[in-house]
């Protein structure tokens, strides 16, 4: 990637919240560096490598990023963005994480929340002005017509506001989660709601992980057209996209364009990433694993400790699997990575507890003096992640909502026995490997045990040829293929 002091004013650029890493102070002022967890960072980290030239603006996340800005040090092709504390705070805690992924990814406890008052619209306004401190440093970047891809809900009015400073840009947004349904967006104030949907259709370009999440955002804007709130959609009938024109109390405003969504599901680079399992590191961690597992079976779950990915209902299901068949009490072990996310968060700090919890629970209920029915490991350790997937007999994803899910991916084409898949269809990964996963409805714990049981019963053939297929539909749009596909898209 090119470096932010280069003369030459980069032609692809990329903004997205996280960068590649983030910094931690150490008690004697060192800064080291460390890669951040989530699909987006490792999808386009890989993507990136194929774009040597490209520039990726992100945030600075903590004081230690900060400090890393104030000491001039970065990753080259990286430029982080020192945005007040407090402005930042309302931004990402306040209405990325806490208003606009609760309404994609339906997770409101409706009889309490969302409450839209003064308070919110405060912090919508940081929200405003921390999108605006990315437009303007991509304004000030970018060469003449460069295209830029501004990267999930938390930078959705980027494209709007870019577009006003820079029309000459081809400017491209895509969606990492999910797009709410127009019952829940719907939740949100018109204006607002308006806002985020013009930001966004400011793009000349928007992309999903699936189709559903394309049409859910297209029959969204659709629905604000006929309720007169938001931006025509005149004629329906040109491919997927939305026509667009904005009308403002004064009359309309602006030409009328057409921006394309369509959706890139974004898989991952098999030989990438068999070679980054098969480190010495690796090798040093699934050797201790299989010390702790020995010769029994294994459910394997990674996840950030995230209310969607529906951790509690997977450990349910696993009690639930120990009652139901005995017989595999002392044979099989779930191993369960949950390392921590979005801590700021109370209710994400409540979760993370209640898994520890309800995993102690498990142990004390059914585990032996040499045997451990769930290991849980609340730590970041990608290492020890990537040893777990080499282990795994089976993949538990299940969560009730989620973009992608990029473990669900990782986990066939890493596994080392093969392994049977039980996904749930909340996963955006359901859209293309169903066929061969176990599918199971994630509020269903019943269900969820017997398709626990079925997976580790799953005749040895089957399993080869489920992997093998699981595994080629896993790679099929590798990052740097996902990638390209948009900037051809865009230049198109
Ligand atoms: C999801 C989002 C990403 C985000 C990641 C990790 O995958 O789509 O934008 O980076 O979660 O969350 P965090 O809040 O730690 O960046």
């Amino acid at each position: 990637m090119a470096s932010p002091a280069s003369s030459v004013a980069p032609q692809v650029l990329v903004a997205a919240n996280r960068g590649p890493l983030s910094y931690a102070l150490d008690a004697d002022g060192t800064l080291s560096a460390r890669r951040g967890g989530g699909g987006l960072v490792s999808g386009l980290s890989a993507a990136l490598a194929a774009q040597p030239e490209a520039l990726w603006i992100c945030a600075a996340l903590s004081d230690a990023d900060r400090e890393a800005v104030r000491r001039g040090v970065s990753e080259p092709g990286v430029r982080m963005l020192d945005i007040d504390p407090a402005v930042y705070d309302d931004a990402y805690n306040g209405i990325a994480n806490s208003v606009l992924w609760f309404t994609h990814h339906h997770l409101y406890d409706v009889p309490r929340e969302p409450v839209f008052d003064a308070e919110f619209r405060r912090r919508w306004d940081s929200y405003t002005a921390y999108n605006r401190a990315f437009a303007e440093a991509l304004a000030e970047e970018a060469a003449e017509g460069a295209c830029v891809l501004v990267q999930d809900y938390h930078l959705a009015l980027v494209p709007g506001q870019l577009r006003e400073l820079r029309p000459d840009l081809r400017i491209a947004h895509f969606t990492h989660t999910p797009w709410g349904s127009h019952e829940f967006l719907g939740m949100l104030p018109d204006d607002i709601r308006s806002d985020l949907v013009w930001g966004m259709l400011g793009a000349d370009l928007l992309g999903f992980h699936t189709e559903l999440w394309a049409v859910s955002f297209v029959s969204g804007a659709h629905a604000d057209d006929e309720r007169g709130i938001a931006e025509p959609s005149i004629p329906r009938n040109s491919g997927p996209g939305v026509h667009h024109r904005r009308m403002t109390e004064t009359g309309w405003y602006g030409e009328r364009r057409f921006t394309p969504v369509n959706a890139y599901p974004l898989g991952v680079d098999g030989d990438d990433l068999r070679a980054l399992a098969h480190r010495p590191e690796v090798d040093d961690k699934l050797a201790a694993l299989r010390a702790e597992v020995g010769d029994r079976k294994t459910i394997v779950r990674v996840d950030r400790t995230e209310l969607s990915k529906n951790i509690l209902r997977g450990l349910l299901a696993y009690r639930e699997l120990l009652t139901a068949h005995p017989e595999w009490r002392g044979r099989v072990v779930h191993l369960a990575s949950a390392y921590p996310s979005r801590q700021d968060l109370k209710v994400y700090r409540d979760y993370t507890e209640s898994v520890r919890e309800l995993a102690e629970e498990i142990n004390a209920e059914f585990g032996t003096d040499d045997w451990q029915p769930v290991l849980v490991s609340v730590q970041d350790d990608f290492a020890r992640s990537l040893a777990a997937y080499r282990l795994a007999d089976v993949a538990l994803i299940n969560p009730v909502r989620d973009g992608m899910n990029l473990v669900a991916k990782e986990i066939p084409v890493v596994s080392e026995a093969g392994c049977a898949l039980v996904l749930s269809t909340g996963a955006g990964a359901y859209a293309e490997l169903r066929a061969d996963a176990l599918t199971v409805n994630p509020y269903d714990v019943t269900a969820t045990a017997e398709a626990l049981h079925e997976a580790l019963t799953m005749p040895a053939d089957e399993l080869a040829e489920r992997t093998k297929r699981l595994a080629a539909a896993a790679t099929a749009l590798p990052p740097a293929a996902w990638f390209e596909a948009q900037l051809e898209a865009l230049r198109g």
